[in-house]
């Protein structure tokens, strides 16, 4: 099964259950600032998990586009996207934990056709602070469901991903319990950062095992938490069972949700049995006009190719949702995607436009399931292209400007006229500076912000004088 394929499955095979596949969520979430994007498939779902009554009923999917513009860092190794899409299903106070993990478990084995013995997964361990139990109901029906395909699931239990690192895998575990740290859900990411008022729960992943060979040992013993390689996590069950009160402590909800999120490309790359997401087919024609058009190959530039093939499908996608090139908030997150990914293919020796060409296999592969990706094409086609145009412009003189710092310290203030001269976004001059080995001052985001706040004051002070209305000498 490609990577389209088991998104249209999944939502058929929660269709089949009963539930309502809805309309996704903008990428730019609609009535809500606490967040640039959306990151996940529950964010607009959050008045509905807090107890109202949602119009299409008690079981709904979908396919989430997802923006983490704070994984951008982590954006060229085998597993990290800016972009991704979050496949979701959820039980508004109907099932809980029994048919959420024999759902998600059949999909995986009988539809997608994973081997079950190359899963495991994580439970919640309990909080006697918090009063919160562990969470033996959800570990019982992981050892039932396992059993049942003749598999043996013993249970350890962890602690914190740093407990894991030093004790690793035993033979015959497959069901581990983590900390709050790492199996409780809430938008704050922790059992003890979960923001007040906000619904959250114990959580239960699910991960595929690529087999020893795959850890990096730099990171410790393997288990599923672990960083390093040898598990991925393809699935997260939440069970949305509380809610955090002002005094910080938690109540349980009257009616109990489930908010299951999963990571279609994580999916996909466990199903053609390869580590690495780009190899998936939503992403490898990207990776394959990149080889044509550098003459380079995948396997000799992988990070750089990784990155231009996130963010060039990234910014389509938020160019698809309405979001334009600019220096302000999701616009500048937008334009920081586009201006790193020329300034890779620079690297890769793609001084030419090529934004014409990539930006139309990444429509393409989309166009079919998401029907405004078609009615947008040439419109964000045209977008991405002028930013291109005009980012080309300056690109070579801003280089060549901060060449000149090489043997010298780049400060807040040369990557301020770094920006506003040559439009590099500051953490691209950070970027590239590093990478030409040149230093750069640890104090530089302050040094930014100070150039920044006295150029805004010299226009205010210009701004004031026009004004006045003083007359022309
Ligand atoms: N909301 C859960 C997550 O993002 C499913 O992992």
């Amino acid at each position: 099964m490609d990577a389209r394929e088991i998104r249209n499955s999944y939502l058929a095979f929660l269709e089949e259950r009963g539930h309502t596949v809805i309309e996704r969520a903008p990428l730019v979430p609609r009535g809500d600032t606490s967040t640039l994007f959306n990151g996940s498939g529950m964010q607009s779902l959050l008045p509905y998990l807090l107890g109202e009554t949602h119009p299409d009923g008690e079981r709904l999917t979908d396919s989430q586009p997802c923006v983490r513009a704070q994984d951008i860092d982590d954006v060229g190794d085998n597993r990290h996207t800016t972009f991704f899409e979050m496949l979701g299903n959820w039980s508004l106070g109907d099932y809980f934990k029994e048919e959420q993990i024999r759902g998600f478990f059949t999909f995986l084995v009988d539809i997608v056709g994973l081997d079950p013995s190359r899963l495991s997964v994580t439970c919640f361990i309990g909080d006697e602070e918090y009063g919160i139990p562990r969470d033996t109901e959800a570990a019982g029906i992981w050892q039932q469901v396992f059993a049942e395909r003749g598999i043996t699931a013993e249970v350890a239990v962890i602690g914190s991903q740093a407990d894991g690192d030093a004790r690793g895998v035993r033979p015959g575990e497959r069901i581990f319990f983590y900390d709050g740290g790492e199996n409780w859900w809430s938008r704050g990411g922790s059992l003890a950062g979960t923001p007040i008022g906000d619904p959250c729960g114990p959580d239960s992943e699910v991960f595929y095992d690529f087999g020893p060979e795959f850890q990096d040992p730099s990171y410790g013993l393997a288990h599923p938490a672990s960083d390093g390689g040898q598990f991925m996590e393809i699935g997260n069950q939440v069970f949305m069972q509380y809610r955090r009160l002002p005094d910080g402590s938690f109540e349980e909800l009257a009616r109990r949700n489930v908010d299951f999120g999963g990571g279609l490309e994580r999916i996909a790359a466990a199903s053609i049995g390869s580590d690495d997401v780009f190899r998936i087919s939503l992403l490898w024609p990207i990776i394959q006009t990149l080889e044509e058009l550098t003459g380079r190959r995948y396997d000799d530039e992988t990070a750089s190719m990784r990155i231009i093939a996130d963010h060039l499908r990234g910014a389509t996608f938020l160019a698809v949702d309405g979001v334009r090139p600019s220096n302000k908030e999701q616009g500048y997150v937008m334009r920081r995607l586009l201006r790193r990914a020329i300034r890779l293919a620079l690297s890769l020796g793609l001084s030419e436009n090529f934004f014409a060409t990539v930006v139309p296999v990444i429509a393409d592969l989309y166009a079919a399931d998401y029907p405004e990706v078609a009615a947008s094409r040439d419109e964000v086609i045209a977008v991405l292209v002028k930013e291109e145009n005009a980012f080309r412009r300056t690109l070579e003189g801003g280089l060549l400007a901060l060449g000149e710092y090489s043997g010298s310290t780049l400060t807040g203030a040369d990557v301020f006229r770094l920006s506003d001269t040559h439009g590099f976004p500051k953490e691209l001059s950070v970027e590239e500076a590093r990478r030409l080995g040149i230093d750069v001052d640890d104090a530089w985001e302050a040094g930014f912000a100070e150039a920044l706040e006295e150029q805004r004051a010299r226009s205010r002070g210009a701004t004031r004088l026009g004004a006045a209305g003083l007359p022309h000498a």
